[in-house]
């Protein structure tokens, strides 16, 4: 298992660019399979999450490949409508495969899909969706989904996930009829997948509100060669908090502010200065900042929980106490055991994490349990007096490109062990 050493206390300086997010380029990748065509996605990174989903692509008779920084995804060649179990296991993101296949195909096949590592994460909202829309199911480890036709319907949502807001649409994309999706979630990276079928001539209406409505289309026809996704707020909000936990002077391009709103809004004023322009974020830190009060995570546009351990590990730097609630993965507390290592004091009580912070965090060995966790040891390791060792780069590296390089460029000492 490969890990990264950082010798904290670096200020940072310098300039960071970020590029497509990994979690608009996972259902656009999914949608490619509605597509006889190949489309280029623009300003794309080597992330480990979209490579295994352009595996799952390949495993099904697809294509993909890269020029560049543009990632190009021809599916018209897919011919099975069937999900590897191995690869389907690396990533929960292989369940957004299942309405687009089946749209297609009218049946598919797959395993229930693996992923983080934060505690249960089922899939009952997906499949309920799809069985609205006409699917029969079977299986449980293995399933199997069949619909003669996919047939439009109102659903309503118990939650506003993410995922099955995305399979959904993907799905009903081409059902007869209409469907009226209901508490619907209105992530920033929804409205870049409806922007993109809806170019390619998909009928979508109130993305990224709690509403949305599709007219289904017998075929997506408008061939388009390049679209530009989102980029990624949540490595946005990481390098953010990164340079707040340590001091120094930041300038994120490609950064959209308006997509990291709440974490703006949190931060603001607390001892940095913020200058945001349309494609830029400028962070200038003046001084320890002080406590956070209390932050929940819940649905866009609240705080998101794919930041919440970042949070975490900046809060455990901070004058005073700030409780953090997670509002959407209530066992999402993996780094707490962590942060304790390097002398962190903080208390979990259910879904709430306590934290007393202190400016005496020190370097410690430690394990990235998950993705975000991951980002929230190396945030507190730069900040922290010593070396900190973490493992299971691999973890991390699925969702932020060449973080050890990244950081080097503005002044941290890391190194790849
Ligand atoms: C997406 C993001 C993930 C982020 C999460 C919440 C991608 C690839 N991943 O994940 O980074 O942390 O949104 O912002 O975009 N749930 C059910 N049944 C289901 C599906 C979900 O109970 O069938 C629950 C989950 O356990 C969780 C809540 O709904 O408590 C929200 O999860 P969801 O929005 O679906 O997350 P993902 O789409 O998997």
């Amino acid at each position: 298992m490969s890990k990264l050493i950082i010798n904290g206390k670096n200020k940072l300086y310098g300039k960071i660019e970020v590029k497509s997010a990994k979690n608009a380029m996972l259902p656009l990748i999914a949608s490619c399979v509605l597509l006889d065509f190949e489309v280029g996605f623009l300003n794309c990174s080597d992330i480990g999450d979209v490579s295994v989903m352009l595996e799952i692509i390949k495993s099904i008779g697809g294509k993909y490949r890269y020029e560049g920084d543009t990632l190009f995804v021809d599916c018209s060649s897919v011919y099975i409508p069937e999900l590897p179990c191995d690869l389907s296991k690396k990533i929960r993101a292989s369940v957004f495969l299942l309405g687009p296949l089946l749209a297609r195909f009218r049946k598919v096949s797959a395993v229930t899909p693996g992923g983080c590592n934060f505690g249960d994460r089922p899939i009952g909202m997906h499949l309920d969706g799809l069985r609205k829309l006409g699917a029969e199911i079977s299986g449980n480890e293995h399933l199997y989904l069949r619909a003669d036709k996919l047939k439009g319907s109102k659903i309503v949502l118990p939650f506003a996930s993410v995922g099955v807001t995305e399979n959904l649409i993907m799905a009903s994309c081409l059902a007869d009829g209409e469907t009226v999706i209901v508490n619907s979630a209105k992530e920033p990276e929804i409205v870049c997948l409806c922007a993109f079928l809806n170019r390619l001539g998909a009928k979508i209406y109130g993305a990224g509100t709690h509403k949305i409505t599709i007219h289904g289309v017998k075929k997506l026809t408008n061939k388009i060669t390049y679209f530009k996704p989102i980029t990624d707020r949540i490595e946005v909000g990481t390098y953010m908090l990164a340079v707040l936990n340590t001091g120094g002077e930041l300038e994120i391009s490609g950064a959209n502010f308006l997509h990291n709103t709440s974490l703006i809004k949190k931060i603001y004023n607390n001892t940095c200065k913020i200058s945001l322009e349309s494609d830029k974020i400028y962070l200038k830190c003046c001084g320890v900042g002080n406590a956070l009060g209390y932050v929940k995570t819940a649905p866009y546009p609240a705080f998101p929980t794919d930041l919440q351990s970042p949070l975490l590990a900046y809060a455990c730097s901070l004058s005073g106490k700030t409780i953090i609630e997670e509002g959407v993965f209530k066992n999402r507390f993996s780094i707490v055991n962590e942060l304790k290592k390097m002398n962190a004091d903080i208390t979990v009580e259910g879904c709430r994490a306590i934290v007393n912070g202190t400016n005496r965090l020190r370097g410690a060995v430690l394990n990235a349990g998950d993705l975000r966790s991951g980002a929230g040891l190396i945030i507190s390791a730069l900040g922290a007096e010593g070396v900190s060792e973490i493992s299971g780069l691999e973890v991390i590296e699925r969702g932020y490109a060449d973080i050890d390089k990244k950081l080097r460029l503005i002044g941290a000492d890391v190194t790849k062990g």
